[in-house]
């Protein structure tokens, strides 16, 4: 079992970040479900590195992709995102969604040819994985169709993942007092659905 960690927790409280608390209470549990995982982490350090798509990179990517040049760099991230049996993505609720990092990695997994791909019928997915959980804290109480979840519930449709779950630890500026129990029944549900399935 081979699990991607899109570790998107970019924090000003370091060690103590909120939103990798939740993703660490799912992964022990994960780890726990399966022992002998494998697990690939996609660090924040990696992710800010990361340069968004412009013009001359586009055209590039489109002339590796015609001749199937997949084994190409620019591919790296797709061909792993795409190997992956399951994924998790862990990112603070920043502006209504999540950081710019995260913007620019999904323009790095979405590649056209192996992530997903377009017949007659529509967009197809093409990735391995059987489900994706997206984590997220915010300072606010949860909203209906809050951007980042509805987001990452189409992406993972797009990429043929069947299963999409998500914890949103909410309301942890708006009720500091509460923070703390708030956090802990966000991290409970996230081992609940780590031990699922
Ligand atoms: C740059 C930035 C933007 C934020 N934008 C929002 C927002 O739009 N809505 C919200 O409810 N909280 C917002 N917050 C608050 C964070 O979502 C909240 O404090 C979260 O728990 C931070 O997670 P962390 O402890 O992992 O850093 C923002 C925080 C930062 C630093």
């Amino acid at each position: 079992m081979k699990l991607l960690f899109v570790d998107c927790c970019i924090s000003q409280r370091g060690e103590g970040s909120r939103t990798k608390k939740l993703a660490d209470a799912f992964l022990t549990a994960f780890r726990e479900k399966w022992p002998k995982l494998d697990v690939e982490t996609v660090t924040p350090e990696a992710l800010l590195a990361l340069k968004p798509f412009d013009v001359e990179m586009l055209n590039e990517r489109d002339a590796l992709a015609s001749v199937g040049a997949w084994d190409a760099p620019v591919f790296n991230l797709a061909r792993q995102f795409r190997g992956a049996d399951a994924v998790v993505v862990a990112a603070p609720f920043w502006d209504m969604s999540f950081p710019a990092a995260l913007r620019t990695y999904i323009e790095y997994i979405s590649a056209n040819g192996l992530t997903y791909h377009y017949d007659e019928t529509g967009c197809h997915g093409d990735c391995k994985a059987e489900r994706l959980v997206y984590l997220t804290s915010g300072g606010d109480f949860e909203r209906e169709d809050s951007v980042g979840v509805v987001y990452w519930r189409q992406l993972a449709a797009m990429f043929g993942i069947p299963r999409f779950d998500y914890v949103f630890a909410g309301g942890l500026d708006a009720a500091p007092e509460q923070a703390t129990e708030l956090l802990a029944g966000a991290c409970a549900l996230a081992e609940k659905l780590a031990k699922e399935a």
